[in-house]
């Protein structure tokens, strides 16, 4: 290697920013479906077998996720939580499925699920025990990892129960090798933080070598007090959980609650704003047998998945707190901006938030000119805009305007033409 290029080598190791595990996996935030918000530990199968954790039912959910648009929307991982297991590993000291619940296997099921088109994921704990109290998978990694791969599964959510919080990073970091042994492409998504910051600041550019997304903070619960918890706390720690986000690697504030029963519809649509702002896996727990069509719609929404996947793959942050409004930031692709206001009273009718520089710094992102975009709560396309417009959006209490603005070259004339043609209709654009 000449002293050129070794000069050049060492430039590029040195300035490269936080490195991701180099599986080639989750480039963009992962989109699927997981059990356990909605089903929880339910293995009644006797008395509720339509709901209980079988391999019924992610059958059902991976044919569903086909015939009606969730796939075609992006989503592609059907995903088993905690609770499948047997409580006995096999003779060989592999996990298995409870037979009951799982007459066919693991594997039988993953190849149903690809014969969709589709992925499936699987749950384990790097502990003793699950938080369900199965077996654990702490001694066990390789043939852990192996017998995942053997059944064809595609991701793996390894939880941290029944660990010591000293070890976690050494046994998340283990079982990322011994995946990555087994030369099967498997999502590895981690609760490492999650458990570690009880104790101290976690090392997220370990977490990040490891995994390809990691949970934070505590379990999402179909409430608006969870999802506004959640939120509080991302935006509290963004100074230290934004920078490492992106492709490869990503913050995971926990599944997606829409569609159950706990949310209004603005605060299903704040979810899935802020869901696609922060960057973060998109993962429904709800009943896709069950759903209705207005949560489906927004689910689905096209525009808000393009935010959510992004390729710039940055996550957004809040970047201000104004009058009881939140506003949250995400740079996109092409030098845009996706943009959620917040309201965050819960009482009264919609309140209007104006976008102007004095409210929004950002807006300065239309000089001279910018094309925007709402997207919720309708989609309505309110066209080119100076730093002199004055639009105001109109937010429900609970709820979220999602915006998308383009900068757009233009020369000084053009604006001042279109300043004089504002001025002169003194228009207060409402996009109520
Ligand atoms: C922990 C995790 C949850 C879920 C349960 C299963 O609480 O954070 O997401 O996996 O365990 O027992």
């Amino acid at each position: 290697m000449g002293a050129a290029v070794l000069v050049l080598f060492s430039f590029c190791v040195f300035i490269s920013p936080v490195r991701s595990l180099d599986n080639g996996l989750a480039l963009k935030p992962t989109m699927g479906w997981l059990h356990w918000e909605r089903f929880m530990c339910n293995i009644d199968c006797d008395t509720d077998p339509n709901n209980c954790i079988s391999e019924n039912l992610y059958m059902q959910m991976a044919n569903i996720m086909v015939t009606e648009g969730w796939k075609e929307a992006g989503y592609e991982y059907v995903c088993i939580d905690d609770c499948w297991p047997s409580h006995q590993r096999d003779a060989q000291g592999r996990l298995q499925a409870d037979s009951k619940r799982f007459p066919s296997g693991i594997k039988k099921l993953a190849d149903y699920v690809h014969s969709k088109g589709l992925k499936l994921g699987i749950y384990a704990d790097l502990g003793t025990k699950t938080c369900g109290g199965f077996p654990g998978s702490l001694g066990y990694y390789d043939i852990d990892a192996q017998t995942f791969a053997d059944w064809g599964v595609d991701l793996l959510k390894f939880d941290g129960c029944y660990m010591k919080w000293n070890l976690l990073g050494e046994g998340y970091t283990n079982m990322s090798i011994a995946l990555n042994k087994t030369g099967r492409s498997i999502v590895y998504s981690c609760e490492w933080p999650l458990y570690e910051w009880p104790y101290h600041q976690p090392d997220y550019s370990a977490i990040r070598k490891a995994c390809n997304h990691w949970r934070n903070s505590m379990d999402v619960e179909d409430s608006w007090a969870s999802v506004k918890t959640i939120l509080e706390w991302t935006a509290d720690h963004q100074n230290v959980i934004v920078p490492v986000a992106g492709p490869g690697g990503w913050n995971d504030p926990d599944m997606l609650v829409i569609g159950n029963f706990g949310l209004s519809h603005a605060q299903q649509e704040s979810q899935m704003a802020l869901w696609a702002i922060m960057a973060s896996p998109l993962l429904m727990s709800n009943d896709l047998r069950d759903i209705c069509p207005r949560s489906k719609e927004l689910l689905q929404n096209r525009h808000i998945i393009a935010i959510s996947q992004d390729p710039l793959g940055k996550q957004g942050y809040r970047t201000a707190k104004v009058n009881n409004f939140e506003v949250w930031e995400r740079p996109l692709s092409g030098g845009r901006l996706a943009l959620a206001v917040m309201n965050k009273y819960e009482t009264g009718g919609p309140r209007g938030f104006p976008l102007t520089l004095a409210t929004l710094p950002s807006w300065k992102i239309c000089t001279p000119q910018c094309n925007v975009t709402q997207v919720l709560p309708s989609y309505k396309e309110l066209g080119i805009q100076t730093l002199l417009s004055k639009l105001v959006v109109a937010i429900n209490p609970s709820g979220t305007a999602l915006l998308s603005i383009a900068p757009l070259k233009g020369d000084l004339k053009n604006q001042w033409l279109l300043w004089k043609d504002v001025s002169s209709r003194n228009t207060h654009n409402s996009v109520l």
